[in-house]
Parts: C-alpha cells; structure tokens; sequence
C-alpha cells in the first residue's frame, strides 16, 4: 500500500503550476517538489483515514496546508537569513529577498484556492480553522522574531513554549483535526484530534531546535548553529541559561551577541557549553514528556486500538527523528 507521504508527493507532482513568469513560478516549483517530510498533510490522511475516509476526498486539504506550510519556509529562510534547507540553497539565497516574498505569498494563494476544491459538508469550519490556524502562525513567527530581540535570560519557558505552540504546533495540530472535520467525526473527537497533535508539534519543534544544534547538515538538510547566529530563544538555550553558574551564564549571553566574535567561534563555544552542561539529553527527555502527553490524549480516542493505530504509527515515525 502507498504511505501517504508517497500519495502527497504524487499529488504534488500532479499539480499544474502556470510556467511563466519562471521568476514566479520556479521558485515554487523548487520549494514543493524540492523535499520535505510531508508530516502534516500526511498526518490530515491518516486522521481522516482512521474516520474511514479515502485520501482522494482529504487530497485538496492536504495539498493546501502543505502548500501554506512550503509558503512559511521561504518567509521564514529570509526572516531567519538561513542560507540551506533540504540540502539546498533556500529561495531568498539562490535568488534574491523579492523572489521569498513573491513567490511565497503566491503560495499561500495558491493553497487557498486548492482549498476551496475540498468537498465536505463542513467546509464553513474547515476554512476558517485554516484561516484562523494562519494567523496564529504569523503571531507565532512575530513572538519568535520578539524574542530574538529581547535579552535571554528574562525570557521564560513559558514564553518560549507559547511562541512554539503558535509558530509550530498550531498547523500540525490544524492538520489532525482537518482529517476529522473531512471525515466527518464527531467534534470532541475532532478537539481531542487536535489536542494529541498540538503536544506531538510541540515535540516536534523542541527536536528542531536540537537538531539545529547537533543534526547531522547533510540528513537534516540545514546548517548547525543557525538559531544561535541569530540569538533565538530556543529549548537548548533556555535551559542552558537555567543551568550555568553566573560565569558561564555570562559568557552566554555575551556570546550570542554578533559583535563578540565570527559567527562559527560563537556557534563552536555555545555547543561547547550546552555539551559541558548536558543539555541535549535534557531537551529530549522534554520532548518525550510531550509524547506522552500525546499519547494519553491519543488513548481516550474513542475507538478500537486496531482502528486508531495508524494515528500512533505516524506519531511514533518522528520521535527518534534526524530530519
Ligand atoms: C520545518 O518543518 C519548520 C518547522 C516547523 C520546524 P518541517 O521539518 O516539517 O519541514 P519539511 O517540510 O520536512 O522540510
Ligand atoms: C519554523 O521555525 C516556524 C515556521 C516556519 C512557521 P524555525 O525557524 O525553527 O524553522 P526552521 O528550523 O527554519 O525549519
Ligand atoms: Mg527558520
Ligand atoms: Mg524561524
Ligand atoms: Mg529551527
């Protein structure tokens, strides 16, 4: 049987992008087809599947929110002045600041319209769940810009994880619940849907912030060290600042001002202290608390555990995750 990251790639590939303008249109077309994991759209076929529905009805749902997903990431490359992703050079850097935004904000219109090719008889409550689902992201991506600016150690996890829960969390979350909304299931499943997913992106986004600390650049597919170039208030960095004795917690926060030294000594000299302080096992032990969290809003799902498994299968495929 096809996994649903296979279905989405397929269906992606299916979609017909306009060719000119190329400045326009390559770009997108270099974005969607260029890598990704697909968790979200596969995670809106697998809610929906397990509520009996068949992918060709939740397709166009799915296509759009990982459409609005690939929309983010051009915004965000710029935003964030990261120079690879997928192992690639991001759009901002192979071509230019104007060519994230254009083509970007084309891809949020172009999920929209994908949107409106979904048929199902919630349609009303699917649409602004999305749409409501997009602000909350810009909110998110405006708390995270905030906290890069203000000074780490008057920033608190409760801060940090509610800017998380915004940027991240929120459209996984939207995605586990569309997959209900489409397949029809009853709205305190649909809420619990979305319950048990907002803990999983929460996790999720925790184990990027490590990975762009320790991934392996080559399987991640982005550069280490790019969060703490840019002095974002990460899981890592919290809690190392929680951690340190006040000398090495000033040297901290001296080092994730730019002007101290060369970015890759200042990237060298934090990882060497998250490692002294045992940081990454602290980061993963958080994130395994959101999975059981998850898991225990996954088991008051009411239905058979043979039924619901697929929903846990898909969960469990990003725990140990490297990209
Ligand atoms: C990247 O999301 C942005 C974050 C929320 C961390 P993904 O890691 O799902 O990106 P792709 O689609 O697989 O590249
Ligand atoms: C991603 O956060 C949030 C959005 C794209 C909305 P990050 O900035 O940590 O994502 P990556 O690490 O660049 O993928
Ligand atoms: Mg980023
Ligand atoms: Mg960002
Ligand atoms: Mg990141």
């Amino acid at each position: 049987m096809p996994t649903p990251a296979s279905l989405i790639n397929a269906a992606l590939a299916a979609e017909v992008y306009k060719a000119q303008p190329e400045g326009l249109y390559e770009p997108i077309r270099y974005t969607l087809l260029g890598g990704g994991k697909r968790i979200r759209p596969a995670l809106m076929l697998t809610a929906a599947a397990i509520y009996g529905a068949e992918p060709e009805q939740v397709m166009p749902a799915a296509i759009a929110l990982e459409t609005y997903h690939n929309h983010t990431l051009l915004h965000d490359d710029l935003m964030d002045r990261a120079d690879v992703r997928h192992a690639k050079p991001t759009v901002w850097k192979r071509w230019d600041a104007n060519t994230a935004i254009l083509s970007g904000d084309t891809m949020l219109l172009l999920a929209l319209r994908k949107l409106t090719e979904c048929r199902c008889e919630r349609w009303d409550e699917l649409h602004r769940l999305f749409l409501d689902t997009f602000i909350e992201v810009c909110e998110g991506q405006q708390y995270d810009m905030n906290l890069e600016r203000r000074t780490a150690d008057d920033v608190s996890i409760g801060e940090y994880l509610e800017m998380i829960r915004l940027k991240t969390s929120v459209l996984v979350a939207c995605a586990a619940k569309a997959g209900g909304l489409i397949a029809g299931a009853a709205d305190d499943e649909c809420d619990l849907l979305y319950a048990f997913a907002e803990k999983i992106g929460l996790a999720f986004q925790l184990q990027d912030d490590v990975l762009d600390v320790w991934g392996d650049p080559a399987v991640f597919g982005k550069a280490n060290g790019g969060d703490i170039a840019c002095g974002k208030k990460t899981y890592p960095l919290l809690t190392a600042l929680s951690l340190a004795p006040s000398d090495e917690r000033a040297e901290l926060l001296r080092l994730l001002r730019p002007e101290t030294d060369s970015e890759a000594a200042r990237i060298r000299r934090v990882t060497a202290i998250y490692d002294r302080l045992g940081v990454r096992a602290l980061c993963e032990e958080a994130v395994r608390a959101y999975y059981d969290e998850a898991r225990a809003l996954y088991d008051r799902l009411p239905l058979s555990e043979a039924a619901k498994r697929p929903l846990w299968l898909w969960a469990e495929r990003l725990m140990g995750r490297e990209k």
